[in-house]
């Protein structure tokens, strides 16, 4: 048991002892100070008391017999006698002549208990209560504590099961998180508590879902983790093999006419690796945050415009055309290499899968304190449910050769350069066919 549930269990044993003893006293209080209620044997005993007298009025002795044989013999509860015209007792019971005398002296003092009766025959009956057993009545009552034992020790009983069950409970959800905790940080990251907790709403409940909401978060952090790590080894090791067979079959035959092509290959295989290797370290700053980004005022149309004239001349090599248009200038402070590096992968991309004979439409223009590029191509496209996707690591949509040139890696950095510039890139199909991506950055 924890802490918690002792610290539960002393407060509640407190407070529920210090209740049941205060209704204890206050009923013992009642039952001392309310005179009804210590007479209550008085009453009991004035009850058949009536009843023998109003049998006797009518001269049934049988009935008042029976009533008082029938009467509990206990020290509390005396028995009332009756003694009829020959100064002998119903029931037969010895009497002294002193007690009779003292009885017949209170029946005509009209004393409690003590009552003079004459029959419609013309009988005379005396019922009384003998003094001495009166006067112990009366003791009792008057001295008679509540017998203190018994509801101390059940109201000691119950409050500390009470307790007990209470502090449980209460410390029971906090237990079931730190399980939950535990369970988190030995690697299950599957682990949900909220459910377990049932229909309960409190600051438990929300703690729970809190934590839920940020196992869901670590296990979609670890997954993508590992995810890319086995991108990451996958890719690199198709050049690295092929750089393995290029060396070994260099070894195998040192044929010096084909040495030029052997390290023509091994030098290709080599500055994929190192592309690869650049933007994976490009992707982990981002990751990690770009605080340590050398930030610079820079006009971002004028960037946009020089990635553009660029992308054209690449562009016409192959029949296509890069259209830009932009309304005045953009000056913000950023990490001006990331942006770059970013608009230029949409842009080639764009170029890259635009039709031969189309064009790729750059427009930049700015709304308040945004800036809004459009980068539309007539290209495949991408199919509905990838246009989220594709800007996730190593990604390429409906691989078919065309795009085997890239790693899969330039929207996944274009992303998180975007966004750590507090801006936003999606894309969308443009229509009448193509890919139309949207970048909005503020100006910060
Ligand atoms: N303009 C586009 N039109 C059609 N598909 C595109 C376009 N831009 C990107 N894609 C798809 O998104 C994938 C990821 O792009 P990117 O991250 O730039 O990687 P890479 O260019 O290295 O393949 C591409 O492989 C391609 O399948
Ligand atoms: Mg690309």
């Amino acid at each position: 048991m924890g802490r918690l549930f002792w610290k539960c269990f002393l407060i509640l044993l407190l407070f529920i002892t210090v209740t049941v003893g205060c209704i204890i006293g206050a009923t013992s209080l009642w039952r001392w100070a309310v005179p009804e209620q210590r007479s209550f044997e008085a009453e009991k005993l004035a009850l058949v008391q009536q009843g023998v007298a109003t049998a006797l009025a009518y001269d049934d002795t049988r009935s008042a017999r029976r009533m008082l044989q029938g009467w509990p013999q206990s020290s509390e509860l005396p028995s009332p006698y009756v003694v009829d015209d020959n100064d002998r007792d119903l029931l037969g019971r010895p009497l002294a002549a002193t007690e009779l005398a003292s009885a017949r002296r209170h029946a005509a003092a009209s004393a409690p208990f003590s009552q003079l009766i004459r029959s419609e025959n013309g009988h005379r009956y005396l019922l009384f209560v003998r003094g001495s057993d009166l006067q112990q009545m009366q003791q009792n009552a008057h001295i008679k504590p509540p017998p203190p034992l018994l509801p101390i020790t059940t109201a000691i009983l119950i409050s500390l099961l009470c307790s007990a069950l209470l502090a449980w409970r209460a410390a029971k959800p906090i237990r079931q998180l730190r399980w939950a905790f535990r369970q988190l940080a030995n690697g299950r990251l599957e682990t949900r508590i909220r459910g377990s907790l049932g229909r309960r709403r409190d600051e438990i409940s929300e703690l729970a879902g809190e934590f839920d909401g940020m196992a869901q978060q670590l296990q979609q952090l670890v997954g993508a983790q590992r995810r890319l790590l086995h991108d990451v080894s996958h890719e690199l090791r198709s050049p690295l093999a092929r750089l393995q067979a290029a060396i070994g079959l260099a070894r195998q035959r040192p044929d010096p006419a084909r040495l030029d092509s052997t390290l023509e290959r091994i030098e290709r295989e080599v500055v994929r690796v190192d592309t690869l290797v650049g933007e994976l370290l490009t992707l982990a700053r981002l990751e990690a945050g770009s605080g340590s980004v050398a930030r610079e005022r820079v006009d971002l149309v004028e960037l946009l415009a020089a990635i553009a004239d660029d992308a054209q001349f690449e562009a016409q090599a192959h029949g296509r055309d890069v259209r830009f248009a932009a309304d005045g200038e953009f000056v913000a402070e950023v990490g001006a290499e990331l942006l770059y590096r970013a608009f230029e992968n949409v842009i080639r991309n764009a170029v890259k899968y635009t039709a031969d004979g189309s064009s790729v439409d750059i427009l930049a223009h700015s709304s308040g304190d945004q800036l809004h590029i459009t980068v539309a191509d007539r290209g495949p496209g991408v199919p509905e449910d990838a246009l989220q996707d594709m800007f996730e690591p190593f990604l390429r949509v409906g691989e078919d050769g065309q795009g085997r040139s890239g790693f899969g890696l330039g929207l996944a950095i274009a992303r998180r350069a975007i966004e750590s510039h507090g801006g936003h890139i999606s894309a969308h199909p443009r229509d009448g066919g193509g890919l139309e991506v949207r970048i909005s950055l503020p100006a910060q």
